[in-house]
């Protein structure tokens, strides 16, 4: 057997990941103003439906800034919005985003959101939305030692995930290309950051960490993008099969036959994404100021 090749994981597979994405949009794949709004208007669904503060809020991994745009509209302006990501392309843009819709005093800080610049209890609310399932358990950790850190009492926490409990057979051929796709990669070379979360896990967490939990949902379809996008899928395979060309001859025959595998039953039922978990926690204490919306 071919040798195997070195390990890249962690944080800078992520960094590459979503610099690359960003880069697509700031450069070759620029939405237009309508694009643009509909993805706004898109985010705005979870601060009606969950509430929101109107005081000082905190988008941790923050990215091209869409949350930040939405609670700027919904609050009229009058939130002191904070976003922190570790991508400078990402942060590049979120700022060019907000200077296209002229978007002013938003706070964007480059930074790990394992480890917060700003001092305890600063935050009527702190949201994060498609970020915790690409870090390790580790830092899962520390980062919810920080959000109960920098929330003041009453604060409000409110996290939005890919959530891995398949409902349908769909979802569950889904699971199965993203099973071994990781297999593929990681046999290549390659560990990008993916911790499934479930909702048992997420409320016993959430109160493992001093948070009152107000909400828990599961939302089916996947809210990301459902029904799956054909060149979605088609983007996904074309990854799985570009790693699984870098794998030793004999490895990529034994991979090469489950995923046909795969893909004939998928052919039979069609595939889905999974579903979204949404969690929304308190810190106990007094209700902050600005009232919950
Ligand atoms: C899928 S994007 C989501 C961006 C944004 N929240 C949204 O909903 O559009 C994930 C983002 O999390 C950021 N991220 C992941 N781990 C991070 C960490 N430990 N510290 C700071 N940012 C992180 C990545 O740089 C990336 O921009």
């Amino acid at each position: 057997m071919g040798e195997l090749p070195d390990l890249k994981a962690g944080k800078d597979l992520v960094i590459e990941e979503f610099s690359r994405i960003a880069e697509e949009l700031l450069e070759r794949e620029r939405e237009t103003p309508e694009e643009l709004r509909e993805k706004i208007e898109g985010r705005k669904w979870r601060f009606y439906r969950y509430g929101y503060k109107a005081g000082r809020i905190l988008d941790l991994g923050c990215g091209g800034g869409l949350d930040l745009l939405a609670l700027h509209e919904i609050t009229g302006g009058k939130a002191e919005l904070y976003g922190v990501d570790m991508t400078d392309k990402v942060l590049e843009l979120a700022e060019e985003r907000f200077g296209r819709l002229g978007v002013e005093g938003v706070h964007l800080l480059k930074g790990d959101i394992s480890s917060l610049p700003f001092p305890d209890g600063s935050f009527d609310m702190v949201t994060v939305a498609w970020v915790l399932h690409h870090v390790d358990g580790e830092e899962l950790d520390r980062i919810l030692d920080e959000v109960r850190r920098v929330l003041r009492p009453g604060g409000i926490f409110l996290m939005l995930e890919p959530c891995s409990l398949p409902f349908t057979e769909g979802q569950w051929l889904w699971m199965e290309l993203m099973r071994l796709q990781s297999d593929i990669e990681l046999l290549a070379g390659r560990d990008f950051p993916r911790i499934h979360l479930t909702p048992q896990f997420i409320k016993e967490y959430l109160s493992s960490k001093g948070l009152k939990l107000e909400a828990l949902d599961v939302l089916t379809p996947y809210v990301g993008g459902f029904p799956m996008k054909a060149e979605f899928f088609e983007e996904e395979l074309r990854k799985i099969r570009e790693e699984l060309s870098k794998l030793p001859t004999e490895l990529r025959g034994h991979f090469q036959k489950k995923l046909d595998f795969t893909l004939r039953k998928v052919g039979m039922i069609g595939v889905e994404k999974g579903s979204t978990l949404i969690a929304k926690a308190s810190l106990p204490g007094a209700a902050a100021e600005g009232g919950e919306r």
